[in-house]
């Protein structure tokens, strides 16, 4: 397996700095949460290195997958910003406070960047979510097109409980997936939600027992890589679009789509 050197450093931080490992083996892309001694928190320099790494993805790369290094997934951001101190060199939320709120927005704006790239049609993200997957690591999992479970995940959308609002990008894909009453009742009570009842309630595809866990991912990458291209990706650009069209609209642009596979695979034969 090839590993693949960071274009550049997320700010003056080398992604080993930041905690996170990326490797590119043909086309898949791995990301690795890589602190487990903190259980993989992030922080903002977790997410402008993901937003880099989708910056600089290598065009081969069809399936990413996102996994994290010892027991948990990711405890969620880190807690240090909660701090006075904060987090060294990225201050805490106490001195966010202090900033404008375009100015403060736009910091947020950044953040989400480690996460929108995910869902781009190209590629097909993948989270492998072991233990559990707190705040930002639910956020981070629910920004990926699809979820596997070892059985003993747990995903907590913790952000109320503290005071916060889930801002990661995690709140459409949540309501998408479990709709807006099991949405409000899992993020209010910002309760466990386990991977049984993950799998019931459409947050996870496929639950497995942890020591297959990486076993699942490989084989799913695998089918995944079995089909075509650019029919991947004009497949997952129309199933995007779908909930926000009309059927006579998503109709029509089936028949787009379809027009331009056709010529493609057939034109001249
Ligand atoms: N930020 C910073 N450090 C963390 C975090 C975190 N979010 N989570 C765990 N750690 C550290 C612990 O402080 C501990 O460090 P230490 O060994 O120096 O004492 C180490 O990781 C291991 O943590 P434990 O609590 O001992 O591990 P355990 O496996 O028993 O529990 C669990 C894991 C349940 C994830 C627990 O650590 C936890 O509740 N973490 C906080 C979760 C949280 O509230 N996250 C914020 C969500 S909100 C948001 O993301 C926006």
């Amino acid at each position: 397996m090839a590993e693949v050197a960071f274009g550049g450093k997320a700010g003056k931080i080398s992604l080993e700095e930041v905690g996170l490992r990326f490797e590119v083996d043909g086309e898949i892309a791995t990301i690795t949460l890589d602190r487990p001694g903190r259980r993989n928190a992030q922080t903002f320099a977790t997410w402008s290195a993901l937003a880099q790494i989708g910056d600089t993805l290598p065009q081969q790369v069809r399936v990413v997958v996102i996994r994290g290094e010892g027991p948990s997934f990711s405890a969620g951001i880190d807690l240090r910003m909660f701090t006075p101190e904060g987090v060294p060199g990225q201050g805490s939320f106490a001195s966010s406070a202090t900033l404008d709120d375009s100015t403060f927005e736009q910091r947020i704006a950044q953040a989400q960047q480690g996460f929108l790239w995910l869902r781009r049609p190209e590629i097909v993200s993948v989270a492998a979510v072991q233990g559990h997957a707190i705040g930002a690591g639910f956020q981070l999992a629910l920004a990926c097109d699809v979820r596997v479970l070892a059985d003993d995940a747990k995903l907590c959308m913790k952000e109320p409980a503290l005071g916060l609002v889930p801002d990661l990008t995690g709140t459409k894909p949540l309501v998408d997936l479990v709709g807006l009453s099991r949405a409000v009742e899992i993020c209010l009570t910002a309760r466990t939600v386990g991977a049984e009842e993950a799998a019931r309630v459409g947050l996870a595809e496929l639950v497995v027992a942890p020591q297959d866990l990486a076993g699942a991912v490989a084989d799913l990458a695998a089918a995944l890589l079995a089909t075509n291209r650019d029919a991947a990706t004009a497949t997952k650009r129309l199933l995007q679009g779908a909930s926000g069209r009309t059927l006579e609209e998503q109709c029509a642009a089936e028949r787009r789509e379809q027009v331009v596979r056709v010529k493609s695979l057939f034109a001249g034969s």
